[in-house]
């Protein structure tokens, strides 16, 4: 009985979501369709809505899915969507079996990982972020968008929301870096770009929250491991840039592997349902990720695949993603009234709405249609990729040996310096890595082949015999060396968890040989994470992080080392001074015994013995080929109502002798709080373009309600209080203003 009641009130309370949320026409339009296509659905029918699997030649994301007759399935309306199908002709083929040998001829979704390009493959995620260009974000999306739509593909699961300052975790690559404003910023940007305004046009495509919830922060890095954490931290660090890619408009989300405050992802209400529905109004559907569902044996919160697909019905997740529980038990548990057909009817309606609104039921062949050959690779989205690339690459030391002098003779040294496959990084899509402008490639186009010596000089983690001699006798022949060193794209994304953070020991073996040789030495940093780069800073002269910067990386290597571009890029993420210090983040709390510096360095107080508090490189460092001076904050209400804006302005002037782009950052703190608060806050920012010699005035507008937050009763809004504020080139700068809610 005790389940019957359970069911039929986890049926209120799904049916009272969709009315809570205020439907629009569009999705109020979706919803009336397919309430009377359920109508006509057989209860296996409308599971099968709610099942996802994967085929035999499709890419494998996950571990083996179990083998099945792929179109058995369709015809007998027990799947509704597939994932990772790499040919478009695949994809026609299954939907023609859907649509013309099924009972309903209802058309299939197919899903696919469009994480940063489809074709064309821009910089991996955290790069992008460090571009700070929201509009180039959006644009790399509504790019990725198009290409992808011509292939076939209508849902990407993209953007990945998840908030990390943990670089032990591979997937940082995936996200956009440790901060929740400026992630919240990205996740509504990437949304826009996929969808559009009008996700029926045969260019658009279904955007995916994910990884809910707050799977960035794993214990000690490592993937898939418990997130465990108070409601307080995770509403003010880790919901932002979830709510605002369901603000943004986003039609599907994916629930994360890892259990959350004790319950997994998966078949957690509170986090589906309560919260992703009924807080944030959420009106699409959930598709679990891959296997998660039943991962709940794993978690050992079910006993069996039946009791994991019944939790997560009952979670308000309407599709198992590969392992087949819902599809296997979906109507004996709705027989046992465990789970009852109301809320399958829910769980169905959800999916049919979205393939309504993306246009399937008026034309399930829409996608794919486009001639490729057109769509793809097209020149201004190269030159798009080369120069979003650019702005991504952070210069982190220069002794002034960049930009390089016309003429030169370059050694290129390292594993990444001719490497097609790496410089896209991990999760690269339909990505071709023939089509890479490498680092050589870029370099031998802009200085003259004849002026690039190249030699590899060791693997990734392995010496190569006689690399250190051949690379050696390449220096000898140079005026500088260019050392592409870092990580491979295996050892980005998912499962790749690392405990040492630092550039492998062959290739640094490298950077000391040519340091003795007392050659000039430039580091090209190729990696998806932060690292430890204290070796690579104290030996070279320079070193700019190229990240995995996707199929144009060459090209733009080549315009930031030959300075054709002013570098511009500032870190989304903490450098660490060292792996012991992780996770290390700008926006810490204060403790009751901060250490100010190295000059508070006594006994008590909130600091490691031998190691310094700060990060090698902190959250929103990045320089240039000039210099910008920031000076004359005026906060220009010093006062401000509860519900006022307030407003702060600077004067920022290129003082260098070149033109260069640099994004001023506003941090604000609250001073006293109910909840102790971070020590500071990104709360605006700005990219900027100043020529040489040029002043101007930045003026910004903080509505007060940006400087809300959670308190001890979970309730968010914001206090009346002092807060002192600042603007500059990173999280470290000064915060000489001061403004008051009154
Ligand atoms: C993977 C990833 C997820 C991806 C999904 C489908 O395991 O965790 O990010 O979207 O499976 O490939």
């Amino acid at each position: 009985m005790k389940r019957l009641f359970l069911a039929l009130v986890g049926v209120a309370v799904m049916m009272a979501c969709s009315t809570a949320s205020q439907l629009s026409d569009e999705e109020q339009k979706a919803y009336d369709f397919a309430d009377e296509l359920i109508k006509k659905m057989t209860l296996r029918e409308k599971i099968g809505q709610l099942q996802q699997f994967t085929t035999r030649t499709a890419a494998i994301t996950g571990p083996d899915g179990v083998k099945r007759d792929t179109e058995e399935c369709i015809r007998n309306g027990e799947v509704g969507s597939f994932l990772s199908i790499r040919k478009t002709e695949e994809m026609l083929r299954l939907q023609k079996i859907a649509v013309e040998e099924s009972r309903l001829g209802i058309p299939l979704i197919f899903g696919y990982d469009i994480i940063h390009g489809c074709r064309i493959t821009f910089p991996e995620n955290l790069a992008m972020s460090c571009s700070w260009d929201i509009d180039a974000i959006e644009h790399s999306a509504r790019v990725a968008a198009i290409e992808t739509a011509a292939t076939g593909i209508h849902w990407t699961f993209s953007p990945m929301c998840d908030i990390s300052a943990d670089p032990r975790w591979g997937r940082v690559s995936e996200g956009a870096g440790e901060d929740p404003y400026l992630g919240a910023a990205i996740s509504a940007a990437t949304v826009r770009g996929y969808q559009g305004n009008d996700l029926a046009a045969d260019n658009t495509i279904a955007a995916c929250v994910k990884h809910f919830a707050a799977y960035g922060a794993g214990q000690a890095g490592r993937d898939y491991h418990t997130v465990d954490m108070s409601e307080l931290m995770f509403r003010d660090r880790f919901l932002p840039p979830y709510r605002s890619a369901v603000e943004a408009g986003a039609v599907t989300a994916m629930s994360s592997f890892n259990d959350f405050m004790g319950v997994p992802a998966s078949g957690n209400k509170w986090l589906l349902h309560t919260l992703l529905r009924e807080e944030l109004g959420f009106t699409g559907f959930v598709v679990s990720d891959y296997n998660a569902v039943h991962e709940m044996v794993k978690h050992g919160t079910a006993a069996d695949g039946k009791e994991a697909a019944c939790q997560a019905m009952n979670a308000h997740l309407n599709m198992d993603m590969v392992y087949g529980d819902y599809i296997k038990y979906g109507e004996e548990l709705v027989k046992e009234g465990k789970v009852s057909e109301k809320s399958i009817n829910q769980l169905c309606r959800e999916v049919l709405a979205v393939k309504y609104r993306l246009g399937l039921f008026e034309d399930p062949f829409k996608y794919g249609r486009q001639n490729q050959e057109e769509v793809m690779y097209r020149a201004e989205n190269l030159q798009f990729a080369r120069e979003v690339a650019a702005k991504s690459m952070v210069l982190l030391s220069n002794n002034g040996v960049l930009p390089l002098k016309e003429g030169v003779k370059i050694a290129l040294v390292g594993p990444l310096a001719d490497a097609p496959r790496d410089q896209l990084g991990a999760w690269i899509g339909w990505g071709e890595a023939g089509r890479s402008v490498t680092i050589r490639k870029g370099l031998e186009e802009r200085f003259g082949a004849k002026n690039i010596i190249y030699a590899k000089g060791s693997d990734f983690r392995a010496p190569i015999k006689g690399g250190i001699e051949e690379a050696l006798r390449a220096a000898r022949k140079a005026d500088v060396v260019l050392l592409a060193i870092g990580l491979s794209y295996k050892e980005s994304g998912e499962a790749t968890s690392l405990t040492e953070i630092t550039v492998p020991e062959a290739q640094q073996a490298l950077l000391d040989a040519l340091k003795k040789m007392g050659k000039r030495v430039v580091v090209l940093l190729g990696t998806g994470r932060a690292m430890d780069l204290r070796n690579e800073i104290e030996k070279a002269d320079a070193v700019l992080l190229t990240w995995h910067g996707g199929t144009m990386e060459g090209a733009a290597v080549a315009d930031l080392v030959s300075g054709d571009k002013n570098p511009s890029g500032h870190l989304t993420m903490s450098f660490p001074y060292c792996v012991g210090q992780v996770p290390v983040h700008y926006n810490n709390k204060i403790t009751g015994r901060p250490r100010k510096g190295p000059e508070h360095d006594k006994k008590y107080l909130s600091r490691y013995m031998y190691t310094p508090n700060e990060p090698l490189f902190a959250f929103g460092y990045g320089l240039s080929y000039t210099e910008f001076d920031y000076s004359d904050l005026q906060v220009l209400t010093p006062e401000v109502a509860l519900d006022g804006v307030v407003k702060v302005s600077v004067k920022v002037k290129n003082v260098g002798k070149r033109d260069g782009e640099d994004v001023a950052q506003l941090y604000v703190r609250d001073l006293v709080a109910e909840t102790t608060r971070p020590m500071r806050e990104l709360k605006g920012f700005e990219r900027i373009a100043l020529k040489a010699g040029e002043e101007r005035v930045l003026e910004f507008e903080i509505p007060t309600s940006e400087l809300a937050y959670c308190h001890q009763d979970l309730s968010f809004h914001t206090d009346k209080g002092e807060f002192l504020v600042g603007v500059g080139a990173d999280s470290n700068v000064e915060l000489t203003g001061k403004f008051t809610i009154k």
